[in-house]
């Protein structure tokens, strides 16, 4: 590596020497980063690692708190954050999007005052036919005195996250990274083993000509959705007076990361069959933490009616129509919708 290379051990000790994170937050972040570099080989071994496909035997599914049929690499990837945050004395407890409640560190292991909340394995619909996934998550504070946390003590709102990040596993492993000071992107060097700063300070573009949505769904959506997306389809001789682009990868990993990288506008609206549910995306480990990266980017996220980060939460696994990435556009996104309430 040359000597301009920055290790993400490096930028951690930098934030600690300025004081913008605690050693056990350091510790922790590397130890996610660890665990995201054992999901991506893993991932990486396809069908040679016998991880594709269903989880669950003798031809059951095997059945999440989502209602989502798991994959062996969901499993998987949830074993290995377990495994890799249970003795380091950094948590307090976990919650994880394939795990019905949270839990508190084993009591055979010091515990921290850390709670961490993660989505192992984003985009698992993917996984069997090779297209990008991820692993997303959220760092929030255990609340003092509480040395045995429940799932109460996580119901906390996105701004009392201190760090959030991603780890995507494309054509390059990324973590994507905000302990509240910018967000930044580091690359796995794979011969090395170690993440290397390549983005200080990722940047989204204010406007934007592209938008994420599974337009599959367009018929269920809400009237503001359907003005919103038939007025970027009108294209330049349209409302909107512009032509628009559109891209859906069905990893929400990867296409937030698009939208970090260049602009965007990304969208799980409510639509008739979620909206009973309250939406498709989790707050807690999908938009919460992607709604960090992205202000902290200059970008902006909403549940369509609320900034994303303020709302309080009511359950572990609540759910919440999304709208985030370039500031204006998701601006535009919140007015069509204050314009039909
Ligand atoms: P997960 O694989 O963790 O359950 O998340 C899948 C999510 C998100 O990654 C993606 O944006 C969305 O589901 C795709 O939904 P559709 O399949 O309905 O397009
Ligand atoms: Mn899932
Ligand atoms: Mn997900
Ligand atoms: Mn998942």
């Amino acid at each position: 590596m040359s000597s301009t290379n920055i290790s993400l051990t490096r930028f951690l000790i930098e934030e600690q020497r300025a004081g913008r994170i605690s050693p056990d937050l350091r510790l922790l972040v590397e130890v996610v980063a660890r665990a995201c570099k054992s999901i991506s080989i893993a991932v990486g071994k396809g069908a040679l690692g016998g991880v594709l496909g269903d989880a669950g035997a003798n031809g059951e599914a095997s059945i999440n708190v989502q209602g989502e049929a798991q994959k062996k690499l969901d499993v998987l990837s949830n074993e290995i954050l377990l495994e890799a945050n249970a003795w380091g004395g950094h948590l307090a407890g976990l919650a994880s999007e394939e795990m019905d409640t949270s839990h508190p560190i084993p009591d055979k292991y010091p515990r921290g005052n850390y709670l961490l909340l993660f989505d192992p394995l984003d985009g698992s619909s993917n996984i069997d036919v090779n297209i990008s996934v991820g692993t997303i998550f959220s760092v929030l504070r255990c609340p003092d005195g509480v040395d045995n946390p429940g799932d109460e003590h996580f119901l906390q709102p996105g701004t009392a996250q201190v760090a959030a990040g991603y780890c995507t596993y494309g054509p390059s492993t990324m973590l994507v990274l905000t302990v509240g000071h910018g967000t930044h992107a580091f690359t796995l060097d794979r011969e090395v083993g170690s993440f290397v700063l390549t983005t200080r300070g990722m940047k989204i573009p204010e406007e934007t000509r592209e938008f994420a949505v599974n337009v599959s769904n367009q018929r269920f959506w809400e009237a503001p959705m359907q003005a919103y997306v038939g007025d970027m389809l009108a294209g330049k001789d349209g409302p909107r007076g512009k032509d628009f682009n559109m891209r859906w990868v069905a990893s929400m990993v990867a296409d937030v990361h698009r939208i970090l990288t260049r602009g965007g506008i990304f969208s799980y609206p409510l639509d008739s069959k979620c909206a009973p549910k309250g939406g498709k995306l989790r707050l807690m480990y999908e938009a919460n933490p992607m709604s960090f990266l992205v202000e902290q980017a200059g970008g902006a996220a909403s549940t369509g009616r609320q900034r994303m980060l303020d709302v309080q939460p009511t359950g572990l696994h609540m759910r919440v129509p999304v709208f985030m990435g370039s500031k204006a556009e998701v601006e535009t996104a919140v007015r069509y919708h204050a314009g039909h309430d």
